[in-house]
């Protein structure tokens, strides 16, 4: 269900439930109708993320009362964090109002936004196959209650977090469906369709034309997939003429990750490789709100979706494939298949010459293991760029941990045969990878991001819900909106 989100001017505005912010300091609100004391005695102490709902006052709404902490360090993080534990702990409601945006030092229409996108991320849920619906909340208006001086940055930031978090939403949908019901060529029709909607140039690649561009990272993957594959080119102008910088987007979109003939083991982790076209979806979902936005900077995506299967015609280990960009690449091992679609990818982008190419991809394991769930790998070759995406990152609560390109390591990619192999050694899997992708983006400013971790979550988490998170779309937004020229 898509909420209403409005903004008033109006003090008291009914609602079956009423959210209002009580720091962890400071006087509290005369509207809670408890003192202090009484908080604290129920446990309450203005944590952010912390709520306490009080039942039957003012008139048959529920009093919700929402943590938030220190004032000066309500950030749009905080915000986001008190706004989806506010929409929990609201539960059944279908009407709720709060003043939360408001509290803060900083930017309001910032702060209005980040609630916003915390009340829509946290009750947003994929639902679509389940008979029983009655797991789905039931919200459907929120009404953001402003001070006068707030008003218009308060209604700025709200018409923005609604785009935003629509497109998170759609990200985390396409995440979360099933293979069956999202192959290549149903991602390829569905960005078309997004396309045609949200202001975007499209162009799709079918298997005929990839393999006369030659593409042989992806049409190598495919070998084994009675699905066709697709690769999807996505553009975004804005208005107005000038120079503008150029940025191009690039995402794995492994429809389904059964390892080819180097099989994944039949555990709970293969069941999650429907979600390995997360980074493609994180760029269809960051690319459907630039127009919205009145993003300044040029856009350019590429999509690169196929599933990775293992049949009669599947890629053979000790195979060589050519990629786009002329390189030969032996194949050692055929789960290393993201980083074969990413090189044909990396090279369309870097025939653009843009000011910079960022890709996305959950593309290892590796990375899991050394920075965990929670944590994004960033590796690249231009600091200034890493630098733009860690600002992004902090902004946007979406964390990422840079690791570096030991260019000593590139001998552990060597090929007898070939002008290298698509496997490092046992360690440093998240290095070689990049190393690996760094090969075909010749000499533009470039940023691999591998959300191998936070791909999912496995329990509802403020404003994360069990499944796909769509870890990358907030941050590619922040950053492609916010790019200045490196
Ligand atoms: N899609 C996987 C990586 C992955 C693993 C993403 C777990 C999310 C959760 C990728 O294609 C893969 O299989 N990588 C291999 C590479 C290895 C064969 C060099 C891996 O990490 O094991
Ligand atoms: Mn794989
Ligand atoms: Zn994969």
């Amino acid at each position: 269900m898509t909420i209403q989100f409005s903004v008033s001017k109006a003090r008291s505005v009914s609602a079956d439930a009423v959210g209002i912010p009580v720091g962890s300091v400071g006087p509290v609100s005369r509207g809670v109708g408890l003192s202090r004391r009484e908080l604290t005695e129920r446990g309450f102490d203005g944590k952010v993320g912390q709520t306490l709902v009080l039942n039957g006052r003012s008139g048959g709404s529920v009093i919700v009362v929402i943590g938030v902490g220190g004032d000066s360090k309500f950030t749009p993080t905080e915000a986001r964090k008190a706004a989806a534990a506010f929409a929990r702990a609201a539960g059944k409601a279908t009407t709720v109002s709060t003043t939360l945006a408001n509290v803060g030092r900083g930017s309001k229409a910032a702060i209005a936004q980040a609630v916003v996108e915390g009340v829509r991320l946290a009750t947003h849920r994929y639902a679509d196959l389940k008979s029983d619906k009655s797991g789905v909340s039931k919200l459907a208006e929120v009404t953001l209650v402003a001070t006068e001086v707030n008003v218009a940055a308060i209604a700025r930031g709200v018409k923005n977090g609604a785009v935003i978090a629509d497109a998170v939403c759609l990200a985390r949908d396409l995440a979360n469906m099933p293979p069956g019901f999202l192959t290549a060529r149903m991602i390829a029709d569905r960005a078309v369709e997004i396309a045609g909607n949200t202001g975007l140039e499209v162009t799709v690649y079918n298997k005929d034309q990839l393999i006369q561009m030659g593409c042989g990272g992806i049409v190598g993957v495919n070998m084994g997939s009675v699905e066709p594959p697709r690769v999807v080119k996505l553009t975004y102008v804005p208005k107005g003429s000038g120079k503008t910088p150029h940025v191009v987007l690039v995402g794995k979109g492994v429809m389904y990750d059964s390892g080819g003939i180097s099989l994944k083991p039949s555990d709970a982790s293969h069941a999650v490789m429907k979600m390995d076209m997360s980074g493609a979806a994180a760029v269809l979902g960051a690319m459907s709100t630039l127009a919205s936005l009145k993003c300044k900077t040029r856009v350019t995506a590429y999509l690169m979706c196929t599933d990775n299967m293992p049949s009669g015609s599947a890629l053979k280990l000790g195979d060589v494939l050519t990629m786009r960009n002329g390189k030969t690449v032996e194949i050692h091992n055929t789960d290393a298949e993201g980083r074969l679609i990413l090189a044909d990818g990396l090279s369309l982008a870097a025939e653009l010459k843009p000011s910079a190419i960022i890709n996305i991809a959950t593309l290892t394991g590796a990375c899991m293991v050394a920075l965990g769930e929670k944590v994004a790998g960033v590796l690249g070759t231009n600091d200034k760029l890493i630098s733009q995406l860690k600002d992004a990152s902090a902004r946007v609560d979406e964390p990422i941990w840079q690791l570096p390109l030991v260019t000593d390591y590139r001998r552990l990619l060597d090929s007898v045969v070939a002008d290298m192999r698509n496997i490092g050694g046992p360690y440093g899997g998240t290095i070689t990878a990049g190393l690996f992708l760094s090969e075909f983006v010749g000499d533009i400013p470039w940023a691999h991001l591998d959300m191998a971790g936070p791909m999912k979550v496995d329990s509802d988490d403020g404003w994360m819900q069990k499944g796909a998170t769509a870890f990358g779309t907030r941050l590619l937004i922040d950053t492609v909106t916010n790019f200045s020229a490196l």
